[in-house]
């Protein structure tokens, strides 16, 4: 099989671990008969400062007419508004229709404490179909004020809940599979997330779609589906992180869970993800462009290298995937080669190369 996958290196950092992701998938082993096709395509505020676009329209051509995934690095953006600036990954998204972002967090399982959860965001809409307006009123009307629409369908709560019920089936076929690791979860459980106590139109529809969804056999059958109000979630997600398996959730909370997730495992160095539509993903580290560590050559590779592997996992490659996150998790556990954002000394370079070795 060939894959051809574009790369986004961005700005910062994401031009330093982006590399990585393509060597490591050359590196794989040529007994899973993978071959890869690389495009070197354009997109953030370098690019837009040379081009005038964030994302130019042949990095979205390329992406969607001659490749079957990506990977992203990072992109900068301004601290003041800039006219003609947007996101481009969340253009990629709506573009793309990747109505899905993934996110594990998981530690080793050699950790003090050990974690394993993967947060599921729907990603098109809720609050981020960004309609707001904001309205004058005289200062004796109690002046202007602003609002927003937060809008939810049953279409878009039920796909995205059948695909964290299709993921807690492959992570139980994987632990099923893999004999000597010893799970922390014996059973698969999703956890729907919302707040239908105060909004009971919105997120009353995002449950009752998802459970609607999860109550398909062939995840009732194999499943603990429970709920969670999101704010009670914040507070178990801190105390008590082992209990979380897949989480499943509107786009803003989606959002916020899965920033503070990824605070749990030491470094967002670590932390990757997935953008997901049909039949497309684009691996993505959740780290920004990192300026502060721009061009020293010591950006921790790792949550590249695993958002590398979450993408071959959505195009169906879960062997070439295991054995990525296999000398990842045999880097981390031996502990020598670290970069200083795990409080070791490596080099970007240094760690790749013995993630490779381990490979
Ligand atoms: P950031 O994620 O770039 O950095 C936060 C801190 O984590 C910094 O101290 C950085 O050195 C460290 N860090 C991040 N990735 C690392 C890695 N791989 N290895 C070692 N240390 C790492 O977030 P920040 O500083 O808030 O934003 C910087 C720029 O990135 C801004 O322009 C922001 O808008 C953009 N950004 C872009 C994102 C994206 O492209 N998806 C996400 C978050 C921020
Ligand atoms: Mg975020």
């Amino acid at each position: 099989r060939v894959l051809r996958i574009g790369l986004i290196p961005g700005d910062g950092i994401g031009r330093e671990v982006i590399p990585a992701g393509r060597r490591i998938l050359e590196a794989l082993p040529s007994s899973l008969g993978l071959k890869f096709e690389f495009s070197d395509l354009h997109a953030g505020f370098e690019t837009f400062e040379k081009t005038g676009a964030a994302l130019p329209d042949r990095t979205v051509e390329v992406l969607r007419n001659e490749c079957d995934g990506a990977l992203f690095g990072a992109v900068s953006s301004p601290t003041k508004a800039v006219k003609g600036y947007s996101s481009p990954i969340v253009a990629l998204r709506k573009k793309l229709d990747l109505y899905a972002n993934v996110r594990p967090v998981k530690t080793v399982r050699t950790a003090a404490k050990p974690i394993d959860m993967v947060i599921v965001r729907e990603n098109t809409e809720d609050l981020y179909v960004k309609e707001e307006r904001t309205i004058e009123r005289p200062d004796s009307e109690g002046g202007k004020y602003a609002e927003a629409i937060k809008r939810i369908s049953e279409r878009a709560s039920s796909r995205i809940a059948t695909m964290a019920g299709e993921i807690a089936l492959r992570r139980q076929k994987i632990r099923d599979s893999s004999s000597s690791s010893s799970s922390i979860h014996s059973h698969p459980l999703v956890t729907i997330t919302h707040k239908s106590n105060v909004l009971s139109q919105t997120d009353g529809l995002f449950r009752t779609a998802s459970r609607a969804a999860l109550s398909a056999p062939r995840f009732a059958s194999a499943l603990t589906i429970e709920e969670q109000i999101v704010d009670s979630m914040v507070y178990k997600l801190f105390r008590q992180p082992e209990a979380y398996d897949v989480i499943v959730a509107p786009n803003l909370y989606g959002d916020i869970l899965s920033d503070g997730a990824a605070a749990l495992v030491g470094s967002l160095g670590l932390v990757p993800s997935a953008n997901v539509g049909e039949g497309f993903a684009i691996g993505e580290p959740c780290h920004g462009s990192a300026p502060d560590i721009e061009g020293k050559g010591i950006a921790n590779p790792i949550a590249t290298l695993r958002s590398t592997a979450l993408m071959l996992e959505f195009l169906n490659e879960e062997d070439a995937a295991a054995k990525i996150y296999a000398a990842i998790d045999a880097n981390l556990e031996e502990g020598k080669l670290l970069t200083p954002d795990l409080g070791g000394k490596a080099t970007t370079e240094e760690v790749v190369q013995d993630i490779l070795k381990k490979l």
